[in-house]
């Protein structure tokens, strides 16, 4: 976010919450980049979302409905090759075909390598509680999932970069699309999304 270490620990202390918060935990209201690492390492450590439709499913708990369990095989035909289970991500970078923002002009992960073969690549974001993370891809420029869908089935730009995957049409109809959505909502977590552990710190 283009911000510094000892700027971010200034606001911190400067609130009236942090330094009583830091005391609590270390015993020393005067905020240091360790103790700083070191609490937010722990509570990233604990956003773990593992109790959604999709989790009970694969327990055995649960079952899909049909149209969920054809969303879901076509997901993993079309879409699971990026977004691969149980993380729904790869890890790596890759082109999905997103035509260049013509404000932004952002290239992805090429302005970091500087290798034209990074061109247009982002990192694959996981697709958990994704009915809930709108908008859309690095620039947001899709507000809703059937945006997304109709881009993977017909707003593809062929490009050197664009990954193997994504080179042929996908050929889904509208029913189809219809489909993955609902499989995409069977990733939704309550529990995690409205868990009060993840809320602002209470006062
Ligand atoms: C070749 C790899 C690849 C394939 C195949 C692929 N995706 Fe993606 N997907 C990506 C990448 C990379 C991004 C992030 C692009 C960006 O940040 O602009 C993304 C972003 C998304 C997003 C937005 C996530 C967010 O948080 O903004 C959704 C939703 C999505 N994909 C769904 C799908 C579905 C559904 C399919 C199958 C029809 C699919 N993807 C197939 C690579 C892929």
């Amino acid at each position: 976010m283009g911000e510094t270490l000892s700027s971010v620990i200034d606001k911190l202390q400067a609130t009236t919450d942090y330094p009583q918060l830091f005391f609590e935990a270390y015993g020393d209201s005067v905020i240091t980049g360790q103790h700083f690492l070191k609490a937010l390492s722990q509570f990233q450590l604990t956003l773990v979302s593992s109790n959604s439709k999709y989790d009970r499913v694969i327990a055995g708990k649960e079952m899909f409905t049909e149209q969920e369990q054809k969303g879901y095989e076509l997901f993993k035909n079309k879409c699971a090759s990026c977004h691969s289970e149980p993380l729904f991500t790869n890890g790596q970078f890759e082109n999905n075909g997103l035509p260049l923002d013509s404000n932004l002009k952002d290239y992805g992960r090429m302005e970091i390598s500087m290798n034209k073969n990074d061109a247009q690549k982002f990192k694959v974001p996981t697709l958990r509680n994704i009915q809930f993370s709108f908008p859309y891809m690095h620039d947001g420029r899709f507000k809703k999932l059937s945006d997304v869908l109709a881009h993977y089935n017909r707003g593809i730009e062929v490009s050197t970069t664009l990954s193997e995957e994504l080179k042929q049409p996908l050929n889904l109809t509208s029913e189809n699309q219809v489909e993955i959505i609902s499989f995409l909502m069977t990733l939704t977590d309550k529990s995690f999304l409205f868990n009060p552990d993840f809320a602002y710190p209470r006062k």
